[in-house]
């Protein structure tokens, strides 16, 4: 098997309307390599069999390259005023921890950058080194972990905020609270319901995707990686092109996120188009809309869908028979907060959604 990188050009956000936040972005001129103080982060990516010349295997690498963060203070002096006069939410206890959550936000976007990945041991797909050199004068390691799997089999995609991890998402005062301070909580129950799947459907291909900008990264990386050990995987976060200081507390109130999801559905169905899904979500944002659209679209690349009832959420008949309409009652399954031990036992792997 050989490994070809694709997609080597960086996706690079910018930062159009840059109100209150304390530097603007720089835009240069043409495409240039990394240069040595530049901040550079690669993320997790799935690595997959060409569907066009399946001996080799690709890999979609995402990064995100910025200048060196100047001054976190006075972005987070910003946010904290902000959370103080809008929620009445005090930070000032917990800097600490709201300062390593923003430190992405803090940072200047550049776009046009590329670089250069150099993958050791091409001859073996599974057991990559996962480091990168930038350029020939510049040989960081960045780590990143890829995640091959085969064309065939099972995969999960599944939401973060509400499905796996307590994030609050229908309360803007708790949601600040989860996502800058509080040590991030699993949603009970499901890290076992997780790693059974991944038991059962044979070591499916985790993706997480979720609509929280991709500056929340490390730290939503690091809790699906200690908390979800067992079913770890890429995970595709929300290109939060424009921002301002609200609108890194408003992400989970937009209402692009069908669109965003719906298009990362799309984007792995253009990885794995062999291999059947299933997908988590929850009743807070749009994903019995997204799953029941992409059960219409895909039919049988999308196994069976799951969505977790969220008190305070929509949760009435008629919601869900409109975002399910003309889809088979077998193939989705809500489920309430004590159903969730029971999801274990639904045989995925044989055809059952409930
Ligand atoms: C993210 O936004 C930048 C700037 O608008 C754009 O160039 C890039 O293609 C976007 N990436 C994705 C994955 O949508
Ligand atoms: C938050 O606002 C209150 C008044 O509304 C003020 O007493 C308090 O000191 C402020 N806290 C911070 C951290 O700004
Ligand atoms: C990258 O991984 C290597 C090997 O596991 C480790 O020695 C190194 O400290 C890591 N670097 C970073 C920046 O995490
Ligand atoms: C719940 O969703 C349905 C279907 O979209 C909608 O007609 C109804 O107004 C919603 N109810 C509430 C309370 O938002």
């Amino acid at each position: 098997m050989r490994l070809t990188l694709t997609f080597l050009t960086l996706v690079l956000a910018s930062f159009e309307s840059a109100y209150a936040l304390p530097r603007a972005y720089q835009r240069p001129s043409r495409r240039s390599s990394v240069d040595v103080l530049d901040d550079v982060l690669v993320f997790d990516a799935p690595a997959f069999d060409d569907p066009a010349n399946p001996e080799n295997t690709l890999v979609q690498l995402q990064g995100y390259v910025a200048t060196r963060e100047i001054s976190i203070q006075s972005l987070l002096s910003g946010i904290s005023t902000l959370l103080n006069q809008t929620l009445g939410l005090d930070i000032s206890q917990d800097l600490a921890t709201a300062t390593s959550r923003l430190a992405l936000f803090g940072t200047i976007p550049l776009s046009g950058k590329t670089i250069t990945a150099n993958v050791n041991g091409c001859g073996n797909a599974v057991t990559l080194p996962p480091l990168t050199a930038l350029s020939s004068t510049d040989s960081r390691n960045i780590n990143f972990t890829m995640f091959p799997s085969s064309a065939d089999g099972f995969g999960v995609i599944s939401d973060i905020d509400d499905t796996v991890k307590v994030s609050h998402t229908l309360d803007k005062l708790q949601l600040a609270q989860a996502t800058l301070i509080d040590t991030p909580v699993p949603v009970t129950g499901m890290p076992d319901v997780y790693a059974s799947l991944s038991k059962s459907l044979e070591s499916p291909q985790f993706i997480y995707v979720s609509a929280s900008p991709f500056q929340l990264y490390p730290f939503l990386r690091d809790f699906i990686d200690t908390t979800y050990s067992a079913s770890s995987g890429p995970i595709m976060l929300n290109n939060l092109t424009t921002t301002s200081l609200s609108s890194i507390i408003d992400f989970a109130q937009d209402n692009g996120i069908e669109a965003y999801k719906s298009a990362m559905i799309d984007r792995i169905q253009g990885m794995y188009p062999g291999k059947k899904f299933l997908t988590v979500g929850d009743s807070t944002q749009k994903d019995p809309e997204t799953y029941g659209e992409a059960i219409r679209k895909y039919g049988d690349f999308i196994a069976c869908a799951w969505i977790r009832k969220v008190d305070g959420a929509n949760n009435t008949d008629e919601r869900f028979a409109e975002a399910f309409a003309g889809v088979s009652p077998s193939k989705y399954k809500l489920y309430t907060d004590d159903e969730i031990p029971g999801l274990a036992n639904i045989d995925v792997a044989g055809g059952s959604c409930s």
